[in-house]
C-alpha cells in the first residue's frame, strides 16, 4: 500500500481523496485543510482518515510515501517544497507554482532527493487527448498550422491567479504535449473586470517552432461553458470538447488544396470553392475513462516503478515558463515576449 496525505479539502481535493482511497493500491491517511469545516465534511465521507489543520504529521510520519496538493496556487511551492525536502513524494495540483523561479526550485529539490515530482494536468491523463497526440503523430492531419482554444465558464472566480494560470494551464499542458515542443514566444490581452489586478478574460497567442499557432482564450467571466479545441492541419482538420463525452474528437477530413501553381489560386469566392476539399467527418471511438483516475493511478505507477510521470515536475515547468511570457506580455499590452528557454 502506498500511503499518502492530501492537503487541501475545497472544491477539488475531495476528487483527489475519493479516487486514492479507492484505488486499491494506496491508501489515504492524512487530509489537512486549515478550514476545520472542510475537515469535517472529510471525515463524514471517509472516517478513518486523520485530519490534522496542520502538515507537520504529514512531515513528520517516516511510514508515509507520498503527498498531494490541492490548495490555492500561491501556497504551492512552500507546501511542496517542505514535503520535498522531509522525502515524500508529491503530486500538486496545476499549476505548478506562480513563477519560473519557484518551480525550477521544486525540480532542482525532487531531483536531489530522488522523489516523484509531478503535476496535476488532468487532460493529458485523457485517453482522447492520447488519440488525437497519436494522430497527429502519425501525420493524419499533416503538418499543423494551428490550434485554436477557447476554455470559458461563468466561474469559479479565483483571487490568488488569473485566468489564464488558472485556465488555460490546462491549455498549454496540451498544446505542449500535442506539438512535443515549448513555445517560443507568447502575446496576451486581458481584462480585469472584477477584481483589480486580477485578468477575467485573457486572449492569448503563442508562437510554437516550425510557425505554429496557438490560440487561447480563457475566461470564468462567460455565460458559456466551453472547452472547444480546434487543431488545422494541411491535411485534415480535428476538434476536441471534453465535455462531449460520446464523441469529444471529430476529425474533418476538410482541405485546402495545394494548387498554388495554377496562376490566381484563391481569389475569387468560385475558384475557393474549387480549391476545397469536402471530406467525411469521422469520430473515432475512445474507450471510457476518467482522466483523473488515470492521473492518480500514474503517480502510484511512478512511485512504485521510479519511472518519470508524463506531467512531471519539467513539464509543469514548461507550463510556468509560458505562463510568465503571458503576464508579462498582459503587463506590456500585448507586446510579444520571449519565453524561457529550457
Ligand atoms: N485539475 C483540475 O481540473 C482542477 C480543477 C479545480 C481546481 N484545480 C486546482 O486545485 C487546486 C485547489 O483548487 P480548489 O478549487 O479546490 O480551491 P479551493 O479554494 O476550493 O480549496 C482550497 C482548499 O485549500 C485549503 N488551504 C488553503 N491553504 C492551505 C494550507 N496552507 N494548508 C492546508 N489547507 C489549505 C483551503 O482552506 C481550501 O479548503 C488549485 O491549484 C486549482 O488550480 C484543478
Amino acid at each position: 500500500m502506498i500511503r499518502l496525505g492530501i492537503i487541501g479539502a475545497g472544491h477539488w481535493g475531495p476528487n483527489l481523496i475519493s479516487n486514492f482511497s479507492k484505488s486499491g493500491r494506496s491508501e489515504v491517511r492524512y487530509v489537512v485543510d486549515l478550514d476545520p469545516e472542510r475537515l469535517r465534511a472529510v471525515r463524514e465521507r471517509f472516517p478513518h482518515v486523520e485530519t490534522p489543520t496542520g502538515i507537520e504529521p504529514l512531515l513528520e510520519d517516516e511510514s508515509l510515501d507520498g503527498v498531494v496538493i490541492s490548495t490555492p496556487t500561491k501556497t504551492h511551492h512552500e507546501l511542496a517544497k517542505r514535503a520535498l525536502a522531509a522525502g515524500k513524494h508529491v503530486l500538486v495540483e496545476k499549476p505548478l507554482t506562480t513563477s519560473s523561479e519557484t518551480s525550477r526550485e521544486l525540480c532542482d529539490l525532487a531531483e536531489q532527493m530522488d522523489r516523484v515530482l509531478m503535476v496535476g494536468h488532468v487532460f493529458v491523463y485523457n485517453e482522447a487527448a492520447r488519440v488525437v497526440k497519436e494522430r497527429i503523430e502519425e501525420g493524419e492531419l499533416g503538418r499543423i498550422y494551428y490550434l485554436s482554444m477557447v476554455r470559458t465558464n461563468l466561474g469559479p472566480i479565483r483571487v490568488d491567479v488569473d485566468a489564464a494560470w488558472d485556465l488555460a494551464s490546462h491549455d498549454i499542458s496540451l498544446a505542449n504535449f500535442w506539438l512535443d515542443a515549448v513555445p517560443l514566444s507568447a502575446t496576451a490581452m486581458g481584462g480585469e473586470f472584477i477584481n483589480a489586478g486580477i485578468a477575467d478574460v485573457v486572449f492569448a497567442t503563442l508562437r510554437y517552432p516550425d510557425d505554429v499557432l496557438v490560440n487561447l482564450h480563457a475566461s470564468w467571466l462567460n455565460p458559456r461553458k466551453a472547452r472547444d479545441i480546434t487543431v488545422v492541419g494541411h491535411r485534415k482538420m480535428l476538434t476536441f470538447d471534453d465535455t462531449a463525452v460520446e464523441a469529444p474528437i471529430r476529425i474533418y477530413d476538410k482541405q485546402v488544396l495545394d494548387d498554388r501553381s495554377h496562376p490566381g489560386f484563391v481569389d475569387s469566392i468560385s475558384s475557393f470553392r474549387m480549391s476545397v476539399k469536402e471530406g467525411e467527418v469521422s469520430a473515432p471511438s475512445i474507450p471510457p475513462n476518467e482522466p483523473l483516475r488515470n492521473e492518480c493511478e500514474h503517480f502510484l505507477d511512478t512511485i512504485e516503478k521510479g519511472t518519470r510521470p508524463l506531467s512531471g515536475g519539467a513539464e509543469g515547468l514548461a507550463v510556468v515558463r509560458v505562463l510568465d511570457a503571458m503576464s508579462k506580455s498582459l503587463k506590456l499590452r500585448g507586446q510579444e515576449v520571449a519565453v524561457e528557454s529550457a
